[in-house]
Parts: structure tokens; C-alpha cells; sequence
């Protein structure tokens, strides 16, 4: 591997100098990552209110406006200077603090605590893509449950060359603590990446009060016992809670600030939080105990450079657009509204299943409480046949996990009035397939 720039030595200085296990955990890739504080994107920054700024690569008219077309521009509703410029890599400022405020607001634990501002990417996957970036070596292993979204395969497998280790996910209908502690607390003790995600797809499930207790506490006392781990929390699903009693914070607000060998990453966004799937815009944000502003700022510095070696930056338009949105009055009640129609569609799902007794000769429930989707696990039935029966016979539409004989119902998408009938034509496809 080439040299480290001299801006990339500074910056793994100051991260060992502040937490010699941040230090350890970062990748090649992630030691040699800076963002060039001399660079075009910083001149361009310092030269910003000059009389003659003849820096960046933008076109401007005579006038220092945005040189736009009127033909593009019409369609949209907010100031050009804030849609059509670049948007800094590491995102724009009263966004990155905007959303940092609300996480504090929706993690009330978090309130005191010190942690990184978030750094924007381009959506959740994006924001992985770069933790892999940074943290994650081909010999490197990711330990998450072994129901997971698949893109995980491709970021982390085809993208970083790491091994996915699983734990089993579910035992007696409850979150499977002991599996969860054998695989952390596998030796050899070192390096430990580990990837939570709450709401989960594909299953829906987020921990009870008393199971995320447990997770905290085996993950502290891996710390404890030496490991060095970074815990990476995909929380795109965040605030879809459904049912009282289960953990309805982030796991961030726990792992922050839990041990000085455990760096919690969060990992969120617009994406499904704010109902924006196609705007592109995610967040990474950093804490660990003891962590202080030095680090963070040079994690946040590293995470820019990432950023800006891969995409450059994430859309100025997307981000004007929801800091917009967050700054209107409405907007919190807006979310709310959505969320009862999700939950309406949830607590029907559950009616339908308690209804029909009959369903559980061909399949059953995976524990579900929030997010999008529930699955359910079928017996005495091929699931490939029901899933290509649903499609030809039944004109339905559902995820097919052929190796754990499930099927993934997103309800988030299926309308209120349908959901009956879907459950309804899955059973039918299964009755058809056994006989
Ligand atoms: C668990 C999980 N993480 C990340 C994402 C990706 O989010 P984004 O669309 O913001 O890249 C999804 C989207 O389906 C998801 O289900």
C-alpha cells in the first residue's frame, strides 16, 4: 500500500492519542482516509464570500446565482443556492445538527451525552457501505442474526470481502440471548465487528426491555473481557414501534457510552424515517466512552473523505428539502399520522392470525412487533411452490427465503382493506401445495 498522506497520519494520531481502540479497529482503507483540508473543496470553502471566487467547479451567472435551468428549475419550490450548488461531503450543517438534535430528542437517554455529529451519506446502504470502508478488512468477520437483509451480502461480502457470522435469532419465540453470548464471546479475544438492527428486516422484531438489557450487557462484558468492538446499529426502521414494552430507544443511546473498547456506529436516515425512500439520505454517527470532540471530529473527518472518494457527496436538494420539512410545525404530527396507519395495518395482521386458527396447520408467526414486515415460517409445504403459487394462482406478491422456509410480508405496502385476503391466499397456496 502506498504512503499515508501526512493529513491522514495527523488524523490516526489524534484517534490513537484519544482511543487506541478506535485506532485498532479502523481498516487499511480507513487508516489512509482524510479529508483534504487543503483541497479543492476546502479552497472553494475559503474563498466562499470573495469578491472573485473562481474556485469550485460549478457554473454561476454574472451575478454569483447558481447557473441553472429554468426548465429544471421550475419544478421546484425552494431557494436555487440551496438545491443546485454540491453539498459538502460531509453533508450540510444545519441538517447534521438538526438531525442530531431530533436523535437526542427521540432518545431522551442520549440527551446528555457527548457522541459525534452525524456525517450525511447517500441513504442507509451508503452509510454501511462506508463504515465497511473504514472499519471492516477481508479477514474481518460481521456477527449479526441469521435473519438479515440481504443487501448486507453485497456490502459487506462482494464489497469488503468479510465472512457474515451468524447467530440464531429466535429460541422458544424470544430473542436467543445464548446464542447471541456464545458468538460474541467466541475466542480468540481482538477485533469484533457486530451489526444490530431493530426494527429488523425481515422478521420485525425489536427486543423487549428486558432481552435489549441482556444484548447490552453481553456486549459490555465482551468489552470487559478485552475484545476491541465496533457495533454497528442499522436503525433504519427507527420510532416503528408497535407494542408497549419493547425497547423503543436506539441501541445507540445504550452503547455510546458503555465501555472505552466499545465504538457504537449509528447508522439511520431519511429513508424510511421521514418517508423519503428515493431522496438519498442517510446518517453515520459515532460514540464511545470517553470519546470527546478530537475524536469525533477526526471520525467525522475520515467518514467525509470516504464520502467524498466514493460519492463526493449526497444531494443538496434531498437535504434542503427534509431540513426544510423539519424546521415546519407539522411536521412531528405528519409523522405521527403515518405511523397509526402502519400500526392500524400491524395490529390487523395480528387480528387476522388470532382469527384463523386453521393457519397454523401450514404456517406460523416469527415474532414481530415494529417495522415494516412480519414473516411467517411454513411446514408441510414447499416454500418456493406457495411463493410462485401466490404469484400465478393468487395474484400475491411476497418475499420468498427459500433456506429458512419463510415468507416476508411487508404491511407497511399492503392496504389496510387487503390484508385478510392476503393471509387468506397464503393459506390457500399452502392447501393447495400439500394436497
Ligand atoms: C435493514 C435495512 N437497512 C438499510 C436499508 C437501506 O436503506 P436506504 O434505502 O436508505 O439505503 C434497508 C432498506 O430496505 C433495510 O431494510
Amino acid at each position: 500500500m502506498a504512503m499515508l498522506n501526512p493529513q491522514a497520519e495527523e488524523l490516526n494520531r489524534i484517534i490513537k492519542t484519544h482511543s487506541p481502540t478506535v485506532y485498532e479497529l479502523l481498516s487499511k482503507k480507513g487508516k489512509a482516509i482524510y479529508y483534504p483540508k487543503k483541497g479543492i473543496l476546502a479552497q472553494g470553502q475559503a474563498a466562499k464570500d470573495k469578491e472573485i471566487n473562481a474556485t469550485i467547479g460549478t457554473a454561476c451567472e454574472d451575478d454569483g446565482k447558481p447557473m441553472i435551468l429554468p426548465s429544471v428549475a421550475r419544478h421546484i419550490d425552494l431557494n436555487t443556492k440551496d438545491v443546485f450548488p454540491y453539498a459538502p461531503s460531509e453533508g450540510l450543517k444545519p441538517l447534521r445538527d438538526k438531525w442530531k438534535e431530533l436523535m437526542m430528542w427521540k432518545n431522551p437517554s442520549l440527551a446528555t451525552k457527548e457522541f459525534s455529529l452525524p456525517v450525511v451519506t447517500c441513504g442507509v446502504t451508503h452509510a454501511l457501505s462506508m463504515v465497511g470502508y473504514l472499519f471492516i478488512e477481508e479477514t474481518d468477520e460481521i456477527i449479526m442474526a441469521d435473519l438479515y437483509w440481504e443487501n448486507y451480502d453485497l456490502v459487506f461480502t462482494c464489497g469488503y470481502g468479510a465472512e457474515l457470522k451468524f447467530f440464531n435469532f429466535f429460541k422458544n419465540r424470544k430473542f436467543d440471548i445464548d446464542s447471541f453470548r456464545e458468538t460474541i464471546s467466541a475466542k480468540p479475544i481482538g477485533k469484533k465487528i457486530v451489526l444490530l438492527n431493530f426494527p429488523n428486516n425481515p422478521s420485525g422484531y425489536t427486543p423487549t426491555k428486558d432481552a435489549a438489557k441482556e444484548i447490552i450487557s453481553v456486549l459490555t462484558e465482551a468489552a470487559k473481557a478485552g475484545n476491541k468492538l465496533a457495533v454497528i446499529l442499522d436503525d433504519s426502521y427507527f420510532g416503528l414501534d408497535f407494542e408497549d414494552g419493547i425497547f423503543a430507544e436506539s441501541f445507540f443511546s445504550q452503547l455510546a457510552h458503555a465501555h472505552e473498547n466499545l465504538l457504537a456506529i449509528k447508522m439511520d436516515g431519511i429513508t424510511k424515517e421521514e418517508y423519503a425512500w428515493g431522496f438519498r439520505v442517510g446518517f453515520v454517527t459515532y460514540g464511545i466512552k470517553n470519546g470527546g470532540s478530537e475524536l469525533y471530529k477526526a471520525l467525522e473527518d475520515k467518514t467525509a473523505g470516504a464520502v467524498r472518494g466514493n460519492i463526493s457527496n449526497a444531494p443538496n436538494i434531498s437535504q434542503s428539502l427534509l431540513l426544510s420539512a423539519m424546521q415546519s410545525e407539522t411536521h412531528a404530527a405528519e409523522k405521527e399520522l403515518n405511523k397509526e396507519k402502519l400500526k392500524e395495518r400491524y395490529v390487523k395482521v395480528r387480528e387476522t392470525l388470532n382469527a384463523h386458527t386453521e393457519y397454523e396447520k401450514y404456517f406460523e408467526a416469527l415474532p414481530f412487533n415494529s417495522g415494516y414486515f412480519m414473516c411467517v415460517s411454513l411446514k408441510n409445504v414447499n416454500t418456493d411452490k406457495v411463493w410462485e403459487l401466490l404469484l400465478k394462482k393468487y395474484s400475491t406478491g411476497v418475499i420468498c427465503y427459500s433456506e429458512k422456509n419463510l415468507l416476508r410480508i411487508a404491511f407497511s405496502s399492503t392496504p389496510l382493506h387487503k390484508i385478510e385476503d392476503l393471509f387468506n391466499n397464503i393459506y390457500s397456496a399452502c392447501k393447495d401445495c400439500a394436497s
